[in-house]
């Protein structure tokens, strides 16, 4: 089985502490490891080859934190434009057999149980081999617009895909418990990706397969320019899975996090006993409940309550808990006067 991990995004939800050049997926948040490292460490132990498919400017970034996990001998296929997932895995499967079973994965979610993470992809390759496409569902906690979501029926039966609804479906579909939310991983054979994707998204089929067979192809496979600029822009979400009928959901006990946002991120860091988050050296004076995160200064705090501090050095968030989905409207002015 070979994991491709998708590493192009540039989530600037978690500004100050992720930026355009150096991502998420990138930042060491937990155990002093990045979560793409802490991908790539949980899914070597269950595949026997990782893809990494990445922009060229995250590729260096990439190959730096595999070396520090001495791991050598990684595959990678870098796109010159971010043509969202659709493409990046279209092109992937493109350079594999197509019995190959693949193991998609984010780069930067948090998984802490691996042991039930075993579990349910040994499960899911049942169905691969079995021309599915696979996904994991978790069981919703509360209406998130940000997610897709997998309407099941019996068992791991799949009636529908919805990507992204708005926040009074998102409601309807958690009072209804028959939804998952979808973890943005997905297991399949890539020879059966491809004839999904050429029967409900032809012009990304066709497109990808004109730049793969354009792409220089030494070590690390490279898409020109002007061929990755012709495949039409899609998640997989929207191109395969809403329209696929050969979907399947495996319930993921998984202990998952898509680290989306500073308050999702509170969730997961250690706590002191007055439920502030304990990263790094902070002094803390009759503080309840805060996420305070830094790199090098100190930070003190007095008689604060229920807020989210993040200092990146050169710049300085403060935001009440429960807001930090607004991160991106901070973001969108900065783009607006840069
Ligand atoms: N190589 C490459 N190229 N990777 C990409 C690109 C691209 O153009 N665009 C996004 N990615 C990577 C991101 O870095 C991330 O690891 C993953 O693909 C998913 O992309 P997101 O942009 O984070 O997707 P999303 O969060 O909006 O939605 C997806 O994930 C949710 C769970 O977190 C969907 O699959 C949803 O259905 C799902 O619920
Ligand atoms: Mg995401």
């Amino acid at each position: 089985m070979t994991n491709i991990i998708l590493c192009g995004g540039n989530g600037t939800r978690l500004w100050p502490i992720s930026r355009t050049l150096m991502p998420k997926q990138f930042v060491k948040l937990f155990s002093k490891k990045s979560l793409f490292q802490l991908t790539v460490e949980r899914n070597s132990k269950l595949c026997n080859s990782q893809l990494v498919v990445s922009n060229a400017e995250q590729y260096f970034l990439a190959l730096d934190q595999l070396e520090e996990l001495n791991k050598k001998n990684n595959k990678y296929l870098l796109e010159s434009i971010a043509k969202n997932t659709a493409p990046a895995i279209a092109l992937a499967c493109l350079s594999l057999d197509e019995n190959e079973i693949v193991l998609v994965t984010p780069s930067d979610h948090l998984i802490k149980n691996e042991d039930e993470y075993k579990k349910v992809i040994e499960k899911a390759k049942e169905f691969a081999y079995e021309d599915k496409l696979v996904t994991f569902g978790i069981t919703p906690t509360f209406a998130e617009t940000g997610f897709g979501y997998i309407e099941s029926v019996n068992n791991f039966d799949v009636k529908a895909f919805h990507e992204k609804p708005n926040l009074q479906t998102a409601t309807s579909y958690l009072k209804a418990e028959n939804y998952y939310w979808n973890s943005g991983m997905f297991c399949f054979k890539a020879g059966v990706f491809l004839s999904e994707l050429k029967k409900y998204s032809p012009e990304i089929y066709n497109q990808s397969i004109e730049a793969f067979n354009n792409a220089s192809k030494s070590e690390i496979i490279r898409i020109k320019y002007e061929d990755m600029a012709s495949i039409p822009e899609n998640s997989i979400d929207y191109a395969v899975m809403e329209k696929s009928n050969i979907v399947k959901v495996i319930p993921s006990n998984i202990a998952w996090s898509d680290v989306g946002s500073f308050d999702s991120l509170f969730e997961e860091l250690e706590k002191d006993e007055n439920f502030n988050t304990v990263n790094f050296n902070h002094i803390s004076i009759d503080s309840k409940n805060n996420l305070i995160y830094g790199k090098d200064r100190k930070i003190a705090t007095i008689d604060i309550e229920n807020l989210i501090v993040v200092d990146s050095g050169d710049a300085l968030l403060i935001s009440k808990k429960g807001s930090s989905q607004k991160v991106k409207k901070v973001v969108e002015k900065l783009k607006e006067t840069n």
